[in-house]
């Protein structure tokens, strides 16, 4: 049986709904560091694979919901956006799955702003559509648990389901129908002394959207039947590293998940690359930097920039390597 997105949200929407008089929430972005690549629900959001990230503290999406007295108004960052600009559209779609065909007597204004410079290339969707969604449950008086807000956030965006939590935390692929198992919940873990570095070496835009290069992957690459796989055995080991504090076995893990990823979409047809010739010099330097004795290690996303792993200790070391390194500790508060 296929289910829709708003039969799903409708499931947890009242009959009558009861607003506050403004309903505000923050979320962190994530970083994976095992990557979510491949759908098994394009409706849904619902992956092939489970998938294990750590939150970015302080940097993140702030999103506040009150009533607007005409039409509904976004603003981002500050700025008035068009209902039919691209993001204001994807962001009210999702708004009306939680008061459907209520929209004339629930008109909103919401203002989102990020604290994640947009220049330091992080994807805003997975803390966007987290902060909306807690938003959202304060807004309507829901009062919805905490792995049923990951769920529908995750309809939203698959890698909003993880920005529902700080640290580390592990989205379970899940296997029923719905989707409803398949939400994200925290590990009991803090590390303090973790680094988190952001290098961005280009802001060039993407070529191809996150949704259509997974699903071409999926369809296309012979590499990635090994993904779910690999997928499996990396968390086991990223789990029992992160448990023991073992900061080389959790790079190495999540470096190596990194690169198969990318693996798997440049062998697909027709290829995919977000790479720039910058990513591989940067790459270089810090595969150059680990070969002089230094415990870094990189991961990426669907973008040409780098995320550095990193403890404390090697901090200053890093920072004279990369002069612009974006510094994010994780477990800051
Ligand atoms: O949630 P989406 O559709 O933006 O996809 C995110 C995909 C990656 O960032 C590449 C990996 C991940 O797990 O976050």
């Amino acid at each position: 049986m296929k289910f829709r997105r708003g039969d799903i949200v409708g499931r947890y929407i009242p009959e009558t709904l009861v607003t506050r008089e403004r309903g505000e929430a923050f979320a962190p972005a994530n970083i994976a560091l095992v990557k979510y690549w491949g759908k098994r629900d394009v409706e849904l959001n619902l992956a092939q694979t489970s998938s294990l990230s750590i939150s970015l503290g302080q940097l993140g999406t702030t999103t506040v919901i009150t009533a607007s007295d005409g039409a509904d108004r976004v603003i981002a960052n500050g700025r008035r956006l068009d209902n039919d600009d691209v993001f204001a559209a994807r962001l009210l779609r999702f708004v009306d799955l939680f008061r459907a065909g209520r929209e004339d007597q629930h008109r909103l204004l919401i203002e989102t702003n990020n604290s994640v410079p947009t220049a330091a290339g992080l994807a805003s969707s997975a803390s966007g559509f987290a902060a909306l969604t807690k938003a959202l449950d304060a807004y309507f008086r829901l009062g919805l648990p905490m792995r049923v807000l990951s769920a529908l956030a995750r309809i939203g965006s698959g890698s909003a389901s993880r920005s529902i939590y700080d640290g580390f935390v592990e989205w379970h692929r899940g296997r029923s129908g719905d989707g409803m198992d398949s939400f994200a919940e925290p590990l009991a873990v803090t590390w303090p002394d973790l680094r988190v570095g952001l290098l961005v070496v280009s802001s060039k835009k993407k070529p191809i959207d996150s949704t259509t290069a997974m699903n071409r992957t999926v369809e296309t690459s012979e590499l990635y039947r090994n993904w779910p796989v690999q997928v499996e055995r990396d968390l086991k080991t990223i789990r029992t590293a992160i448990l023991d504090r073992d900061f080389d076995t959790m790079g190495r893990v999540a470096e190596h998940n990194a690169m198969s990823m990318h693996a798997t979409m440049l062998s697909a047809w027709p290829p995919i690359s977000y790479w720039q010739p910058e990513t591989v010099k940067a790459l270089q330097q810090v595969w150059q930097l680990r070969a002089s004795g230094v415990s870094i290690y990189v991961t990426m996303d669907a973008g040409p920039n780098l995320k550095l792993l990193f403890e404390a200790k090697d901090q200053t070391r890093l920072e004279e390597t990369f002069p612009h390194l974006q510094m994010v500790t994780p477990f800051s508060t």
